[in-house]
């Protein structure tokens, strides 16, 4: 008989996004003639702009002839597309032989998390995307979970409330090795100031931790003096690796198509290079993301495809906007528009009763911010994803409520 794995069981609940598909079918199931908006998971919804899906097209295309055929590509992903990667997002910070092409941020997450190992101490800020406290349970990171604490005795939550402008006090932490940090904050969209980031990596240089630093959602900052990069900050290649995502950038939810940074200066406490055991490791448990995508990559980082991506990154801050204008008249919501969630403060019910509340009487699917972590509770995470037809909707229903 084979014995499970512990670490599984380890886990509290089902996955989030599920957990919230499971109750919209129940409802679903009992009232079948209600039109429910979804306003919960990020996922895209707007299509992938012509030049981007002609060359993916192109791309399969070429695999049915024998001149165009390709096969396993290079291990770190096409090198045109890391360069323009490269120039685009990070023209002075990073060499595009720092970069590895994956496919999805989510993906590289979970295979830092079996990299690292389970001897590592690990914190983050709570809220968080639920992938970091999971995938590190997986990992066998975090300990046993305490009933009465509620919470796993080794594992580090940085809380990040509106009381400390969802920016953790870092003065308390002590001791850990891996800090995953968010920015822009899914859920809270708040973004961290440089001066907050130049902390942040203070921390990590003189205490030798690693900052796993997820930039998934940056394209949708727009006040300009706020970091896209943690690399923008003055040391950080010393001490953290970021991730980031062509999801929210360029709606590839479905394409899957992703990069990490590991860069050459990082080390591990015995001097050995994290990116060369990174690629021990990476050639070993991966084998490159899909061509296909990584010529759409390339199709996006053109002039034409870039400005086709900004005028949707656009559309959806847009409709952020309408949503929390609607949301402000009732209820509380923070920080300004740079991501496209809307993180609100319903009361001090749990965040699952309002999730009821808004789809049983708004018909609206939503996020409930305790799925997030024990600092979400109360709070309900609203996303931007949507047609604008349905987001006007939406917000009528909010300011009906
Ligand atoms: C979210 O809704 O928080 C995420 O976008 C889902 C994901 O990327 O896995």
């Amino acid at each position: 008989m084979v014995k499970h794995n512990l670490n599984i069981t380890k886990l509290q609940s089902s996955y989030l996004f599920p957990e919230v598909t499971k109750r919209k079918n129940n409802f679903l199931e009992k009232n079948p003639q209600a039109k429910l908006i979804s306003l919960s998971i990020g996922d895209t919804t707007e299509p992938i702009p012509s030049p981007i899906t002609t060359a993916m097209h192109d791309a399969a295309l070429r695999l049915a002839s024998k001149e165009g055929y390709e096969g396993y590509g290079p291990e770190q992903g096409l090198l045109e597309l890391r360069q323009k990667i490269t120039q685009q997002y990070y023209p002075k910070h990073i060499n595009s032989d720092d970069m590895f092409i994956n496919d999805g941020a989510k993906c590289d997450i979970g295979r830092l998390q079996m990299f690292f190992g389970q001897d590592v101490k690990v914190a983050m800020q709570d809220p968080a995307y639920p992938v970091y406290v999971d995938g590190s349970v997986l990992a066998g990171q975090t300990g046993d979970f305490c009933q009465t604490k509620e919470a796993y005795n080794d594992l580090t939550l940085l809380a990040c409330t509106p009381k400390n402008n969802f920016f953790p006090h870092l003065s308390k932490l002590s001791n850990v090795d891996l800090i995953y940090f968010c920015s822009p904050h899914n859920p809270t969209g708040a973004v961290a100031s440089k001066k907050q980031l130049e902390e942040l990596v203070d921390y990590a240089r003189k205490n030798r931790s690693i900052i796993i630093y997820d930039s998934a959602y940056a394209f949708y900052i727009q006040d300009s003096d706020l970091p896209k990069s943690i690399y923008e900050i003055e040391g950080a290649d010393e001490v953290a690796i970021e991730v980031g995502s062509f999801s929210k950038l360029a709606g590839f939810t479905g394409v899957r198509l992703g990069w990490s940074i590991i860069p050459s200066k990082l080390k591990f406490e015995d001097g050995l290079s994290v990116k060369k055991l990174w690629i021990r490791f990476l050639s070993t448990v991966f084998n490159g993301a899909s061509n296909i995508a990584q010529y759409g990559g390339l199709a996006c980082m053109g002039p034409e495809g870039q400005s086709e991506i900004q005028k949707i990154i656009q559309f959806y801050l847009e409709n952020a906007r309408i949503l929390k204008k609607a949301i402000d008249q009732k209820f509380q919501t923070f920080g300004n528009i740079n991501a496209p969630y809307i993180w609100t403060y319903m009361g001090d019910q749990s965040s699952w009763d309002y999730f009821n509340l808004l789809l049983e009487k708004a018909h609206l699917v939503t996020v409930p911010g305790s799925g997030f972590g024990s600092n979400g509770e109360g709070f309900i995470r609203f996303s931007s994803f949507g047609s604008r037809e349905n987001i006007l909707k939406a917000a009528e229903r909010l300011q009906q409520l």
